[in-house]
């Protein structure tokens, strides 16, 4: 797709769909509840459709319609074994998440996901999984998909008379060596069925949605400080879920305002979890003239309207405990970092290397293309910000983040921009170019 650089500025009101992470969960923990859990604003991308898929194939009942989508859990206990290998797509949430849920049931399924899928590290699940007791091999000896997850280590509760199972995984207080929700989330939901309490400690506090809404659903989850900690055998319920627009998705029109003189844009009731809004306090920290508004919160979840007008950035440094609460949003963050006066220093964010593409490479070699003067790092880059951009070919490495990012670089670049590969947008955001055209009209 070509793009040219924009002539007029964008302005209006707009939504944005639903949260990605947010979405998943609802189908997974909704899966696991006793009793139908009804999702509205249901983010319709690749990635949440995989999670269905998946779990259709685990014998759940799911209806989706573009107003709502149904899921009739079965609880705890209630997954079918899948007839075939389940196909997670792109999506490394459902990958990750679904395989803790997997070592905890008494059949064995196989797990694959496409070619990014299956060079995305698996390591850091396979290992505290095993720890707990699981059989999970990666199939190709390589840490990553496809995996096979022999969940069928189940012994039988003291009552003879009772058909219930019990796994046999085993509690355990995990220190994860990366702060990672992915990571964190797999362990407490094969903490669901482990014998004691399981615990994950993180470096720094990743997003915190499967806290959220597990405790919404009737678990019992604690956090103090960076550790989560749940307790087995939950019976959960199901619930109504109205899931916020996901502020990873809002990112690339925050930038587009900030940048392109005139601007003024309503972005309407995005997600702004703490544990997600580190694109906020960047921004305003850059010197962004933006507004928080009309505050809601619906299960445990805030959200608001915000209101971004053009702004003049400067440079900062970006890094430590913030990383995870933007770690999406860095290429995006990247791009406005070029334009901005002075030096930008993104460090200690080396989990972009094994994001959909190593997206330190990726952002630093196309922004080079453009014009700008970037350099990589082992755990970040430094931008030198403030000289113009210039169009070149981008290709998206089929990374949707990627695609978008470039695609509001582009909004600024003198000349022409062509972006390959950018029908990858459908995973997070199937409408971004829609939604785009309307508000440059
Ligand atoms: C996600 C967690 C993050 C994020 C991904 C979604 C989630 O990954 O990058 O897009 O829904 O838990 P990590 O947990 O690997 O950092």
């Amino acid at each position: 797709m070509k793009f040219t650089k924009t002539t007029a500025p964008l302005r209006g009101e707009l939504t944005v769909p639903g949260d990605k992470s947010i979405s998943h969960r609802a189908v997974m923990f909704g899966a696991l509840a006793q009793g139908t859990t009804e999702v509205t604003n249901f983010l319709q991308g690749a990635d949440c459709l995989s999670t269905i898929s998946c779990f259709c194939q685990l014998g759940i009942a799911i209806d989706n319609t573009p107003e709502r989508i149904l899921i009739h859990g079965k609880g705890l206990h209630g997954l079918t074994a899948p007839a075939d290998i389940l196909d997670t797509g792109n999506s490394g949430t459902t990958t990750r998440l679904i395989s803790g849920i997997l070592a905890g049931q008494p059949f064995a399924s196989t797990l694959n996901g496409d070619a990014s899928i299956q060079s995305r590290p698996m390591k850091r699940i396979i290992d505290p999984l095993t720890q707990m007791g699981a059989d999970i091999v990666s199939l190709r000896g390589n840490g990553c998909a496809p995996l096979l997850i022999n969940g069928n280590k189940f012994i039988e509760t003291a009552s003879p008379s009772s058909k219930d199972t019990m796994a046999a995984l085993k509690g355990i207080h995990y220190r994860s060596p990366v702060a990672s929700a992915q990571v964190k989330s797999s362990i407490l939901l094969a903490g669901l069925y482990a014998d004691d309490e399981t615990s994950v400690t993180e470096p720094y506090v990743s997003r915190n949605h499967t806290e959220l809404m597990l405790r919404g659903f009737g678990a019992d989850i604690r956090t103090e400080g960076t550790t989560a900690t749940i307790l087995p055998h939950p019976k959960l319920h199901g619930d109504l879920i109205s899931v916020p627009g996901d502020i990873s998705s809002a990112a690339y029109f925050i930038a587009a305002a900030l940048m392109v003189p005139g601007s003024e844009l309503l972005i309407r009731n995005v997600g702004i979890n703490p544990t997600r809004d580190g694109i906020l306090r960047v921004v305003r920290d850059m010197g962004a003239k933006i507004m928080v508004l009309n505050e809601t919160t619906n299960g445990g979840e805030p959200a608001a309207d915000l209101l971004v007008k053009h702004s003049f950035l400067k440079g900062i440094t970006i890094g430590g405990a913030l990383i995870p609460t933007l770690i999406d949003e860095l290429p995006v963050i990247a791009v406005l970092a070029c334009l901005a006066d002075g030096t930008t220093v993104i460090k200690d964010a080396q989990e972009l290397k094994v994001k959909e593409s190593n997206r330190i490479d990726v952002v630093v070699n196309h922004l080079q293309a453009m014009g700008a003067h970037i350099e990589a790092t082992e755990d970040g880059m430094i931008i030198e910000g403030g000289y113009p951009l210039h169009g070149a070919v981008i290709d998206s490495h089929l990374d949707h983040r990627i695609a978008m990012s470039f695609t509001i670089a582009s909004l600024m670049a003198d000349g022409e921009t062509e972006i390959l590969g950018v029908d990858c947008v459908n995973i997070s955001y199937p409408d971004f170019y829609k939604t785009l055209e309307a508000l440059e009209r």
